[in-house]
């Protein structure tokens, strides 16, 4: 399965992905990303994976999606794995990858879709933190949940130690569920 990692920033997540399939078929075939300096650049650079940088401005995301589309067709990509991609893809694109695109995101969804998930359950003073593995729909950050992980808030927590703990945890949950979900593909009918 040729998989492509979408990705805006610092590439923790993408790195993990890559250390995890090192010797897999599964190691990232391509790496996109909207943002000509983010850190996840040098990181493929490092990995030898195959890296490109396409903008994604809101108001022509649909041209953008084309793009992605053909440097995805150039690569003989199946699926994609956002990690951190900070763009919503439109819903034509969504619709051709249905079922073969998924993200995480640091919150228990459906609380926290959007930016800043952590910041925002750290303010409201919640004491359950978590991550949360799912399909891409239409939507942000609302579709079908394949799997959610979670711990508590400790006493002495900060919101810093709240953000290790919760990249520690993703980086070890996505590229075991990303490992699933392609064999559950591979025995599905169609
Ligand atoms: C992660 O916390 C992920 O859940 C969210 O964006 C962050 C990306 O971090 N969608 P990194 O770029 O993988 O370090």
């Amino acid at each position: 399965m040729n998989l492509a990692v979408l990705a805006s920033g610092r590439g923790s997540n993408f790195d993990a992905i890559c250390e995890n399939f090192q010797t897999s078929e599964l190691f990232p075939k391509l790496l996109v990303t909207d943002q000509a300096n983010a850190l996840v650049l040098e990181k493929a650079q490092k990995r030898g994976v195959p890296a490109y940088h396409l903008p994604f401005p809101t108001q022509s995301r649909e041209e953008a999606a084309e793009k992605l589309n053909e440097i995805l067709q150039r690569y003989s990509i199946e699926f994609i794995v956002l990690a951190g991609f900070m763009k919503v893809l439109p819903t034509r694109f969504v619709r051709q990858w249905k079922n073969r695109i998924m993200n995480i995101h640091p919150s228990l969804l459906p609380r926290y879709p959007g930016t800043h998930a952590i910041e925002r359950a750290w303010e409201a003073g919640d004491e359950i933190f978590g991550i949360t593995i799912h399909l891409v729909d239409e939507g942000v950050d609302t579709g079908p949940v394949l799997f959610q992980n979670m711990f508590h808030r400790l006493k002495n927590d900060t919101l810093e130690s709240i953000e290790e703990k919760i990249h520690r945890m993703e980086h070890r949950d996505y590229p075991r569920i990303i490992k699933n979900y392609i064999q559950t593909l591979r025995r599905s009918p169609s």
